[in-house]
């Protein structure tokens, strides 16, 4: 027969267990133990039925109470538990994010200049020496200065080659360097010579030659008289500084809105054309834009693939090499 003495013991024991209990399957045993189909608990409250009916009231009240209790017990300390496991994970998980990478010998070896920027730097000094001046342009672009300035209004096809990451606010992230050509006549206006290296980023399906972000150097020089004749001497002298031998060159009419006439230079390089430098006389549109008058103003403009040019100088077969941060890869040109 039970009485509140057997419930009591019961409650008891339940409550020493579940205090002791170490994890989350120790729980679960508990609760089937007590308070499962067969559980301590519940076979007391089958019990009931047998016990006199004036203290059934009572005695079931305080089995009720008893069973709440240890149902609260039993998800109090599940939820001490996890939270302890939880703690616990995170502490002995815990890394230190500025650590330098392990396995590495980051601390005894000399870091060296990436091949882009060496042959950035190259090629900064060979402008500057024939009077080119170095400019900087933002990567996040207008679209006025990487397009409308460009001659490439927005209905323009050449917009769809092209394609970019923009800017809630209507920028870009620029799709060539050319962008700097009118940032350039608005701030320096003319005569000038300048060279302008940088990051493009475009919309491309990526393989050994396309990646979606890339170097080029945007050059731009405008003077009175200039013409074709200029162009292709500045861009053999370039080439013979690079190659450092006069190199084997061919013209061949390319098409960019914002020159006319409008030329693909190819070098003649280990047996084959390769297509290096697009190039031709500053477009009179441009000019206006840049606020120069065209009837007496001229000007060429190229824009070296600076990355292809990386590509060629060292053999290297993949584009996606010269972002992927591999050190085997960049440690080559230590
Ligand atoms: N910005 C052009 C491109 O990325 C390349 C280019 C062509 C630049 C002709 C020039 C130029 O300055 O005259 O496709």
């Amino acid at each position: 027969m039970i009485n509140a003495h057997t419930v009591s013991h019961v409650t008891d024991a339940a409550t020493a267990q579940i205090a002791a209990a170490a994890d989350a399957a120790e729980l679960e045993q508990l609760r089937v133990r007590f308070l499962g189909k067969k559980g301590e608990l519940t076979l007391l409250m089958k019990g009931l039925k047998d016990v006199e009916a004036e203290q059934r009231k009572e005695l079931g009240a305080f089995l009720n109470e008893a069973k709440r209790s240890v149902e609260a017990l039993l998800s109090e300390r599940l939820s001490a538990l996890t939270s302890h496991a939880q703690l616990a994970r995170l502490e002995a998980e815990w890394i230190d994010v500025t650590l330098p990478v392990r396995g590495v010998p980051v601390a005894f070896e000399p870091g060296s200049l990436h091949p882009l920027s060496r042959v950035q730097r190259e090629l900064e000094k060979i402008f500057i020496s024939l009077g080119f001046e170095v400019v900087d342009g933002p990567e996040v672009e207008s679209e006025y200065y990487n397009f409308e300035a460009l001659n490439i209004p927005s209905t323009h096809p050449a917009r769809d080659m092209q394609d970019t990451i923009w800017t809630a606010g209507g920028g870009l992230l620029r799709t060539q360097t050319s962008a700097i050509q009118v940032r350039a006549l608005e701030q320096r206006t003319a005569p000038l010579r300048i060279v302008a290296p940088g990051r493009c980023f475009r919309y491309e399906r990526m393989d050994a030659t396309h990646e979606h972000t890339f170097y080029q150097m945007e050059g731009m020089m405008v003077d009175r008289h200039v013409t074709v004749g200029h162009l292709i001497y500045f861009m053999k002298t370039l080439l013979r500084e690079i190659f450092g031998a006069e190199q084997k060159i061919r013209l061949r009419p390319g098409y960019f809105p914002f020159v006319e006439p409008g030329f693909e230079l190819d070098i003649w390089f280990r047996g084959r054309w390769l297509e290096l430098l697009p190039c031709g006389l500053v477009h009179p549109k441009v000019l206006e834009y840049g606020g120069i008058d065209p009837s007496e103003w001229q000007g060429f403009a190229f824009g070296l693939g600076l990355s292809r040019l990386v590509m060629s100088r060292y053999q290297i077969d993949d584009i996606r090499h010269l972002q992927g941060g591999d050190l085997r890869f960049l440690k080559q040109f230590a």
